[in-house]
């Protein structure tokens, strides 16, 4: 291609020094933004196809630049394509090896174009992919987590606030609350979408061109829904940058809820839950040790995702528009915080598929604490005419009276009860069975067992 004299690519025509190695160095993101290869390639294909039937360009240039991008992508997918820091990006680095296989003519692919709106292009549709993705690996752990629920409605737990044992919940229950957040995370990123609907392709630079091309053609041929409004705006617009980062943000600090959840769950002290073999760790000196360092791992993922949406705020604060080459790391962001994203669901996922809960654990640790101090207040209140505050007081001094006498409220006998509150009746005694506290919750939403089997089979049909 051509050169000028001091050896530089022709966009550089105005530059009459070669640049330091150093900037070279720091200049280049084309280590990361490789990765936009294959969107990169499909954006000047279409943006082609319509300076053709825009009559900007003519059929036999389209065909040869359509004929050398096809090439590039071979090369690139067969390993072949070599990048060069000296191009600085992806795109520069596509369209040097567009002029060295179809010669000058290559200089028509930019017409109308500039790398500021095929950057935000080719990321929005990188984006909505790994989007996409991120979607259906979420599904596969809501099926764990399903199955996980299915098998445990029956199990009897302690319910926590404040880590002290609060209410008697099943197993499913509890494991159906994630199921509601990582729910929630899908809506997030599906939401996001819509954002990423509207086609940068055509703002050019910052202003729009001048150009007749057709921005409702290439927005269809490249999946979106429509063009971007404001030119100034598409060039600056990093917000569905932010919206990924925040909703990747999210979904890790609900994994790491989950891993602190079972690290809790599986420690000595806890002990309600076994991890198999497959996935703990074991310590250099200490031989009894099972360590659970997946567990941790994830619940210190989360601080990666939430530094990589603080560095991308950062760098929107205060910058004015509409490009600037501080937004050039975003992408790095996005990929670390994507990457991390998917290692993360699929180790829970697996850790999920490798740990049993001990369900008489469970149980014995629900029996302590007076778990079921709250069912003996309902019933006062419905059995004995009670407000619920007279109710409460009766149910302390019960407590009271058991701790005193080193019982749980299901040994005490009715004699015993009829001492604090006389009107009692020997029916009392089925409030301080665990089962029938918890199936007793039907409320909507709440933990009894036909309301956990409609819940499964609801999530199990929602796609
Ligand atoms: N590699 C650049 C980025 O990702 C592409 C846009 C370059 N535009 C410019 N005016 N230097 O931000």
């Amino acid at each position: 291609m051509a050169k000028n004299k001091n050896n530089q690519t022709i966009w550089n025509t105005r530059i009459q020094k070669k640049g330091s190695a150093l900037f070279q160095k720091v200049g280049s993101s084309i280590e990361i933004d490789k990765n936009l290869y294959k969107q990169d390639i499909e954006g000047s294909r279409v943006h082609v196809e319509m300076l053709f039937r825009q009559k900007i360009i003519s059929f036999k240039i389209k065909n040869k630049i359509i004929y050398g991008l096809n090439r590039i992508e071979n090369e690139i997918k067969k390993k072949k394509f070599i990048y060069d820091q000296k191009y600085e990006d992806i795109h520069m680095n596509i369209e040097k090896r567009l002029f060295e296989i179809i010669g000058d003519e290559a200089g028509y692919v930019h017409t109308a174009r500039s790398r500021n709106d095929q950057v935000i292009t080719d990321f929005k549709i990188w984006i909505r992919l790994a989007t996409k993705d991120i979607n259906k690996n979420l599904d596969k752990l809501i099926k764990t987590i399903l199955k996980i629920a299915q098998k445990n409605i029956q199990t009897i737990m302690p319910g926590f606030t404040h880590l002290k044992n609060a209410q008697a919940v099943s197993f499913a229950h509890y494991m159906l609350a994630y199921v509601e957040m990582f729910k929630r995370d899908k809506s997030r990123f599906k939401y996001n979408l819509e954002n990423l609907s509207e086609n940068p392709l055509g703002v050019a630079a910052l202003t729009g061109t001048s150009f007749n091309i057709d921005r409702y053609f290439t927005s269809k041929k490249l999946g979106f829904k429509k063009p971007t409004n404001n030119s100034i705006d598409t060039v600056a617009d990093r917000d569905f940058v932010l919206d990924f980062l925040f909703s990747a943000s999210v979904c890790s600090l609900h994994i790491s809820r989950i891993a602190e959840e079972l690290i809790i769950w599986n420690s000595d002290g806890f002990g309600l839950i076994n991890l198999s073999d497959k996935i703990v760790t074991g310590s250099s000196i200490m031989p009894q040790k099972k360590n659970p360092d997946l567990l941790e791992y994830l619940r210190g993922k989360s601080g990666n995702s939430f530094g990589n949406l603080f560095s991308m705020l950062t760098i929107l604060k205060g910058l004015p528009l509409s490009y600037f080459k501080d937004l050039q790391d975003d992408k790095d962001l996005v990929f670390k915080t994507n990457q991390s994203l998917k290692n993360c669901i699929s180790i829970l996922n697996e850790v999920l598929n490798n740990f049993s809960p001990n369900k008489k654990k469970m149980l014995e640790l629900a029996e302590t604490g007076y778990i079921t101090a709250t069912d003996l207040a309902d019933y006062l209140v419905k059995n004995h005419d009670m407000s619920f505050r007279r109710a409460y007081q009766v149910t302390s001094s019960i407590v009271n009276f058991a701790e005193k006498n080193k019982k749980k409220l299901h040994e005490l006998n009715l004699k015993e009860l009829k001492k604090i509150e006389p009107m009692l009746t020997s029916d009392v005694i089925k409030v301080f069975d665990l089962k029938y506290s918890v199936n007793s919750k039907k409320s909507f939403g709440g933990t009894s067992f036909e309301n956990i089997k409609k819940m499964i089979t609801k999530y199990k049909k929602i796609k």
